[in-house]
């Protein structure tokens, strides 16, 4: 009974030779397949970010040009007085004079433009004139707010209108 179960366990050299070459082809074969998956999920990463990048690269440039965004359309509408609204959007030129907009506090750029009277300004500022674009360019301006942003500017400026 012995002697059958030496015979039984006793490894061969062969049997080592099979162990130490399983022992380390096994692992081989493991870490082979963890760097293929790991490639893989890689692989399928590159490719999403890519296709984001792609979908950011078409929004901007089909985005409409010259977008001020001024209010949240989702806010609920609160009116600017004259001062914010000029803050917000009008100062961009109206202090600096950009494209040769009369300055904010300007008596002599706005003396001739207050001459055509409050409304006339007004219907200007609306629909833009010359360089000075239509609401500024906030589209998202209320007539009133714009109104109001012309008796401040104008105001500033030697005028004594108020606001609609
Ligand atoms: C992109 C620059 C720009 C912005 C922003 C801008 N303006 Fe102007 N604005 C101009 C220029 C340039 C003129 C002079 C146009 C001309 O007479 O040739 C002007 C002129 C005006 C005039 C005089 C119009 C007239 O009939 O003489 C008013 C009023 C005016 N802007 C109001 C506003 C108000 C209110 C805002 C803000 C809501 C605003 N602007 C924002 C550039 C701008």
């Amino acid at each position: 009974m012995s002697e059958h179960h030496e015979e039984m366990t006793k490894t061969t050299p062969m049997q080592v030779v099979i162990a130490t070459v399983g022992g380390l082809v096994a692992p081989l074969i493991a870490i082979f397949l963890i760097i293929q998956l790991v490639l893989g999920i890689q692989a399928t990463h590159v490719g999403e970010d890519a296709d984001g990048a792609q979908a950011r690269a078409v929004a901007e440039r089909i985005k409409p040009v010259g977008e001020v965004k001024v209010v949240d359309a989702s806010a609920p509408k609160v009116e600017k007085s004259g001062e914010e609204v000029f803050n917000a959007v009008c100062t961009a030129c109206h202090t600096s004079g950009a494209l040769g907009a009369p300055k904010h506090g300007n008596k002599g750029d706005w003396a001739k433009r207050i001459g055509q009277g409050y409304d006339t300004l007004v219907k200007n500022a609306i629909n833009g004139i010359r360089a000075m674009p239509a609401r500024g360019g906030a589209a998202g301006l209320s007539d009133a707010e714009l109104a109001r942003a012309v008796a401040y500017m104008a105001n500033s400026a030697g005028a004594n209108f108020s606001a609609k």
